[in-house]
This record gives structure tokens, C-alpha cells and sequence, in this order.
């Protein structure tokens, strides 16, 4: 097992710097990239079956009843679709969205007036809804509940309030981070939609209709590769893409194949598990530094010099998801799969999968 070394003498810290290929974020030179890549319709959105499923049953009942659709939350990772999936409900309800974010709206004054100025059944989308400041998240309640909104006019002896009626709508939130949502906010959406890590074969088909769109061959091997190291994100996926687009016009016919997909994705520095190299140094400082943990987050934020909520919002999810890391009541642990995946050999007792469980079965 590694000995416990400083924080200075840590090689899992200096070789840390490299850009983040795969973060799942948006960067700011593709947003040009995610409107023109974004599906238009439930059809041509790939994946989430289930929910599209529901959906389609949703939108067509409030259709048929021409009332707005039900309040939607949707939560999930960064790059899930959840902006693109909001866009969708509005098209497929023929209504326009609106559009805002949870720190736009600095006070209740900035949230009246885009409520007041929706029409019939129409969608305001708020991303970031987590991020609502308290006294407009209080505005909010009547607006979704009732369809009417409170405003306070004077001061002291001589205030009032007025109500003003509002037009049906339909209110749908996005977020990272469910958990930080209060509870009387999450109890006023109708439907919660959990949104999931896309499977390969799904990436890849949505890879390949991203090639299309780019207008460059592709063949199945080639989005394969793509999709597989992607760590299941639509957005990340499109920006592997675009990469290997170049590789392919510079040093290969023009034409995406495995090969090049590999040779892209090599020089990226991501490896056959879709990780990065924060990934891996995530991995190796829990490893190397703590001997495998249980480590608690913020310690490891500050060993990475990373904000604890890269750590939690990008990094983790998906070292979960895959196996490389276990989350129990004490801390992080790093798995067997960690481990081998690094090249080292497992210590006796170490978790198997992301609940620590199988931790005692190798003793
Ligand atoms: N189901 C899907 N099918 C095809 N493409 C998709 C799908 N979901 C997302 N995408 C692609 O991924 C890109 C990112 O999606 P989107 O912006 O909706 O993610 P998000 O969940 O809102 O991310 P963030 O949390 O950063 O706001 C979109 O431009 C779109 O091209
Ligand atoms: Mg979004």
C-alpha cells in the first residue's frame, strides 16, 4: 500500500494541467455548436426512452385538453440534454419558451416581468433552478400554483397588495444538482425526469447523426470508438467528434474510421474508459495520497487544487457510474476497478462497486 505523503510531494498533484477534454461542461466557442447539434422533435431525440415515452402520453393529453403541460423539473449531469429536452416539450406543445437562469433573476421584479408576459400555455424554462435567489423562488410558489402573482406597492400605513392574474403556463427547471433544490419547490412539479448516462449504442447513433449534420463520413466502428469514450455525454460526444473531424481531415482521407477515432482520442489524452486526466489523477491522489480512502470531498478538492464542485458535479458522477469509486458514509474509496485500471495492485479490503459494499469480501 503507498505510504501517505504530503500534499507537495504528491506526483498525482504536479502532474495535474492538461485542458479537460471531456468535461462534460459547456464551453463558451460551442454554444454555436450545441443549437445547431440539438434535436428538434421526442423522434429525433435519442435515448431516455422511458421518459420520452411519458412525454409523448403528457404533451398529447394536455393537447387534447389545451391546457399547459404539467410543471417539469429535469435534473441531471452537465451535457445530458436537459436544456435540449426543454426546448423539445415547448416545440412538440406548439408554444414558445422563454428562457432564463436562476442567478439571471436577481430579484422578484426581473421574474413578474417575464411572467407577465407569457402567453397562453407557454413554457419558461429556468436553467439552474438551484440557483434561484430565496425571495424569487417565494414569487414563484403562487405562479406555478395558482396562475397569479402578489405585487407590493408603497410602504408602511400605506401598502397593499395587488394580485395579477397570470396565463396558464408551463414552468420547466433544469438542474446538476437536485438535492439542492428546497423541498416546497420540488413538491410543486408534476413530473421529475431523472436523466441517464447514454449507453453506447446510443451515443453512437447520436454521433452519427452529428456527423451528418457535419456532412463527414463516418463509419459504425468509427462512432463507436467515439461514443465509448465520451463518459456517456451527448455534449462531450459532439466535441470528441469535432476533434477527431480535424485528426481526419489532417492526417487521415477525411474519413472517420476506428483507427483515427483512436489516434484522436490518444492524442486528447482520454483513455478506452472515456477518463481524462482528471479522472485519473482524482483516482491516483485518492489511491497514492490516502491510501484508498475513505476520503471526504473537499480534502480531495484541495489536494487536486480543483473546486469541490467540479469534483462532485463532473468528476464523480461518472467515476460512479462506472465503478471506479465507491461513496460511503466516511468518505471516497477507490475500487478494485480503480486500481487495476491504474495499474496497481488492490489492497486486501476494497470496495467493488459505488456503495462500498463488498468492502470485507477479499479480507
Ligand atoms: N438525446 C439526445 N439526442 C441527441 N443529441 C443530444 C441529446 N441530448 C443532448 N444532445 C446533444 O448534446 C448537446 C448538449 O445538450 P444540452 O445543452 O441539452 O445539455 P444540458 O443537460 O442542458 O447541459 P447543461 O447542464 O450544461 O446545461 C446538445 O447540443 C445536443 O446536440
Ligand atoms: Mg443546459
Amino acid at each position: 500500500m503507498a505510504a501517505r505523503r504530503t500534499k507537495q510531494a504528491a506526483p498525482a498533484v504536479e502532474e495535474q494541467a492538461t485542458e479537460r477534454v471531456v468535461a462534460p461542461e459547456r464551453v463558451p466557442e460551442e454554444e454555436r455548436f450545441d443549437r445547431a447539434f440539438r434535436p428538434q422533435s421526442l423522434d429525433e431525440y435519442i435515448g431516455q426512452s422511458q421518459h420520452k415515452e411519458n412525454l409523448r402520453v403528457f404533451v398529447e393529453a394536455a393537447r387534447r385538453r389545451g391546457e399547459p403541460l404539467d410543471h417539469v423539473l429535469i435534473f441531471g449531469p452537465p451535457g445530458l440534454g436537459k436544456t435540449t429536452l426543454a426546448f423539445i416539450l415547448a416545440k412538440e406543445m406548439g408554444v414558445q419558451v422563454h428562457l432564463t437562469s436562476g442567478p439571471a433573476l436577481e430579484h422578484k421584479g426581473a421574474l413578474a416581468g417575464l411572467l407577465t408576459k407569457l402567453e397562453q400555455n407557454d413554457v419558461l424554462f429556468i436553467d439552474e433552478i438551484h440557483r434561484l435567489q430565496p425571495a424569487v423562488e417565494e414569487t414563484l410558489y403562487p405562479a406555478i400554483e395558482d396562475f397569479q402573482i402578489e405585487i407590493v406597492t408603497g410602504e408602511g400605513m400605506y401598502a397593499s397588495s395587488i394580485q395579477i392574474p397570470l396565463k396558464p403556463f408551463t414552468l420547466i427547471g433544469a438542474t446538476t444538482r437536485k438535492a439542492r433544490l428546497t423541498g416546497p419547490l420540488q413538491s410543486r412539479f408534476g413530473t421529475i425526469l431523472r436523466l441517464e448516462y447514454y449507453t453506447l449504442e446510443e451515443l453512437s447513433r447520436i454521433v452519427q447523426r452529428s456527423a451528418g449534420l457535419l456532412g463527414v463520413p463516418i463509419d459504425e466502428a468509427g462512432a463507436m470508438t467515439i461514443a465509448a469514450r465520451s463518459r456517456g455525454t451527448p455534449r462531450i460526444a459532439n466535441r470528441v467528434l469535432r476533434r477527431v473531424r480535424d485528426f481526419a481531415e489532417v492526417k487521415g482521407q477525411g474519413k472517420i474510421d476506428a483507427d483515427i477515432a483512436t489516434m484522436t482520442c490518444e492524442a486528447l489524452r482520454i483513455d478506452g474508459f472515456g477518463l481524462d486526466d482528471l479522472d485519473r489523477q482524482m483516482l491516483r491522489t485518492l489511491v497514492e495520497i490516502y491510501d484508498g480512502g475513505p476520503t471526504g470531498v473537499e480534502t480531495l478538492a484541495a489536494t487536486l487544487s480543483e473546486p469541490r464542485d467540479t469534483l462532485e458535479d463532473v468528476v464523480e458522477p461518472y467515476l460512479l457510474q462506472q465503478g471506479f469509486l465507491a461513496r460511503t458514509p466516511r468518505g471516497r474509496m477507490a475500487t478494485r476497478k480503480a486500481y487495476e485500471h491504474l495499474g496497481l495492485r488492490p489492497p486486501k479490503a476494497v470496495p467493488d462497486n459505488e456503495n462500498g459494499s463488498g468492502l470485507f469480501e477479499h479480507e
